[in-house]
Formats: structure tokens, sequence, C-alpha cells
């Protein structure tokens, strides 16, 4: 994360001015602000909507979205963009789209690749 696009999200957090589409850091750190400013306020350890995952998962995944690795960053990216029972939509003002991709790529950052086909099996 550089100076210049943590500045920008500051400044974007603050006084609702445009995130520049280059921001020249790494896009997962980036995303890690976005959530930090947007979602961690519900997606904590010990919130209700935690909770709510972790009823939902019984441990099959981890509650906590930031330790997932099963999500796809479309997955992300339609969640963020439209309501559920307990989560609002964030409309581009609020999150933009530059920020949405910085989040899915933060909360994919730790899915293995998946395997090939196995083609010798049939
Ligand atoms: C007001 C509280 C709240 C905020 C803010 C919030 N969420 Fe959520 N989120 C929830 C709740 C509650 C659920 C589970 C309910 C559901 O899936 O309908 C959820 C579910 C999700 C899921 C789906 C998980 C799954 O397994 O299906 C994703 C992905 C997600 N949130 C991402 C985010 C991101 C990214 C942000 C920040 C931009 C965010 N949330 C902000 C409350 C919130």
């Amino acid at each position: 994360m550089s100076w210049s696009g943590l500045t920008a999200i500051v400044a974007a957090a603050g006084l609702g001015a445009a995130v520049p589409d280059a921001w020249g850091g790494d896009l997962a750190e980036d995303g890690a602000l976005v959530f930090a400013r947007a979602c961690v306020v519900c997606h904590a350890p010990g919130t209700p909507s935690t909770a709510m995952l972790q009823d939902r998962y019984k441990d099959s995944v981890p509650a906590l979205l930031e330790e997932r690795t099963d999500m796809t960053p479309e997955y992300v990216r339609s969640v963020v963009r439209s309501w559920r029972p307990r989560m609002p939509a964030f409309r581009p003002t609020e999150v933009s789209d530059e920020e949405l991709a910085a989040l899915a790529a933060y909360l994919t950052r730790n899915n293995r690749p998946r395997s090939p086909p196995d083609v010798t099996r049939q």
C-alpha cells in the first residue's frame, strides 16, 4: 500500500472524493482498508452478523469473512451490491467499483487455485 493510495482512501472516506483508478499499491491490501471502513463493523469477531454466519455454517467454513477461502470475487461483488435480510446493499457512492474490486481481492486472497480436472479417471 503506497502512501498516495492510503491518502486517496482516507480522502475518499472523509470527503467523498473519487478514488483514483490506479492506486499503485497491492489490491488486497487496499481491500483490507475498505473492509475496515465499511464491513468490519458487522463482520468482526463477536458481532451478531458473525454469530449468524457461525450458526449457518457450523464451522464448515469460518464465520469471519476475512478467514474464508471459498468465496469467489463475483460472489463478494454480488453480495455487496444487493440487499440481504440483515445486510444493506452498498451503492457505488459508498463503495466504489474500484474499492469493491479491492475488497473482492482481499476476501479471496487466501483461496487455493482450483485443481485441474482429473482426466485419468472416468
Ligand atoms: C449491517 C451489518 C453488515 C455490514 C455493514 C456488512 N455486512 Fe456482510 N453480512 C451481514 C450479515 C448479517 C450477513 C449474513 C446474512 C445473509 O447472508 O443474509 C452478511 C453476509 C455477507 C456475505 C455472505 C457470506 C456468505 O457466506 O454467504 C458477504 C460476502 C459479506 N457479507 C460481505 C460484506 C462486505 C464485503 C461488507 C462491506 C462492504 C459487508 N459485508 C458489510 C451484515 C453486514
